[in-house]
């Protein structure tokens, strides 16, 4: 019943229907010269990986341009993003929004008319009632929006990942805070307005919520942008999902030390940015 409420509520959502693609290439604006990262094995510019969905984020579309507003890589065997990639253009003049959570009907089409049974995606009622203390952590969070609509576009299931609730309200929330301030101060476009491409992701754990969702070990999070003075920066950031501990604060890295790490925890000859955002 629950499950039957969740999915109702996310197909009663506004229209503008987001799009599982073949190719990046349909939504590149929200990546670095266009380009998406390269992850060998998860995501190569040259072979399909059918457990990873390319998803163009679409909410409230009303037909003017492609009302894309980010774009996810989602993995349908842990049910949740890699990273969700998408400007930052500064944060629009809104409270958080306050809506149902939705979920991406394009991920489980219907087979024969019959109601998908939601094998590829996590749905509200896996994340209710958990006994690991965790809740819904965004990749993409709304307090980096530009306005109220793109915010509420975050509150899809697909750019969500089960996320320790102490660290999700603390460590990681001053995270999100810590870039925005450093992207408000240091990134301007040539035309002096706010920009900077962002990407956050997560790193699978060992654990499931409802012996479904994947529950991340480590969330990590890197920017690029122009600076005032016309040269591309970066800064990346990384933690481990779970209750902060206060006498390990998380520092800021540089995008090699995340390159790194990812290397050695994760995946392998990781590039997220081209040229390393040079
Ligand atoms: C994102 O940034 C690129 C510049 O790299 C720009 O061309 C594009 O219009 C921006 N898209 C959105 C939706 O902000
Ligand atoms: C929540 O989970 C606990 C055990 O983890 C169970 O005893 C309880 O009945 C559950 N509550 C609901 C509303 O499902
Ligand atoms: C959809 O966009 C229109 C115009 O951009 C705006 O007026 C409206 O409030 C938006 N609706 C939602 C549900 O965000
Ligand atoms: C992050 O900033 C918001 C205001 O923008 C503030 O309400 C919140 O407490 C901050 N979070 C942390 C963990 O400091
Ligand atoms: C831009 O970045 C370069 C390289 O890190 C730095 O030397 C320069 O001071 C920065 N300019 C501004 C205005 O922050
Ligand atoms: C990544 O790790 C592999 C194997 O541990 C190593 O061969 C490779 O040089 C590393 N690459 C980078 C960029 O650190
Ligand atoms: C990573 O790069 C190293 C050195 O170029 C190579 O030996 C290794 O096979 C690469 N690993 C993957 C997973 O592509």
């Amino acid at each position: 019943m629950l499950l039957f409420i969740a999915v109702l509520l996310a197909l009663s959502c506004p229209a503008g229907r987001s799009e599982v693609v073949k190719n990046f290439n349909t939504c590149s604006e929200f990546f670095f010269k266009r380009q998406a990262p390269v992850i060998p094995g998860i995501l190569d510019p040259n072979s399909e990986h059918p457990r990873y969905k390319k998803i163009c984020q679409r909410y409230n579309f009303t037909g003017d341009g492609s009302g894309y507003r980010y774009a996810t890589l989602y993995d349908t065997e842990s049910r949740i993003p890699v990273f969700s990639a998408y400007n930052y253009t500064g944060k629009g003049d809104f409270t958080r929004p306050s809506i149902p959570w939705m979920i991406e009907p394009k991920l489980d089409p219907r087979v024969d008319g019959m109601t998908a049974p939601y094998n590829n995606q996590a749905v509200d009622e896996d994340y209710i009632n958990n006994s690991y203390g965790v809740n819904r952590g965004h990749l993409f969070p709304s307090c980096h929006a530009a306005d109220e609509s793109t915010a509420k576009s975050t509150f899809t299931l697909t750019n969500i990942v089960p996320q320790n609730i102490r660290f999700n309200a603390g460590s990681w929330n001053r995270i999100e805070n810590e870039t925005r301030d450093s992207m408000n101060t240091l990134c301007y476009n040539k035309n002096n307005k706010v920009l900077a491409h962002v990407l956050t992701g997560a790193i699978p754990g060992k654990n499931k919520i409802n012996n479904r969702v994947n529950i991340p070990s480590y969330m990590w999070t890197a920017f690029c942008c122009y600076n005032r003075s016309k040269i591309w920066v970066s800064e990346a950031y990384w933690a481990p999902n779970r209750q902060e501990n206060h006498n390990e604060p998380i520092s800021k890295m540089t995008l090699q030390q995340l390159q790194e790490f990812l290397n050695g925890s994760w995946a392998q000859n990781v590039t997220l940015f081209k040229n390393d955002c040079n």
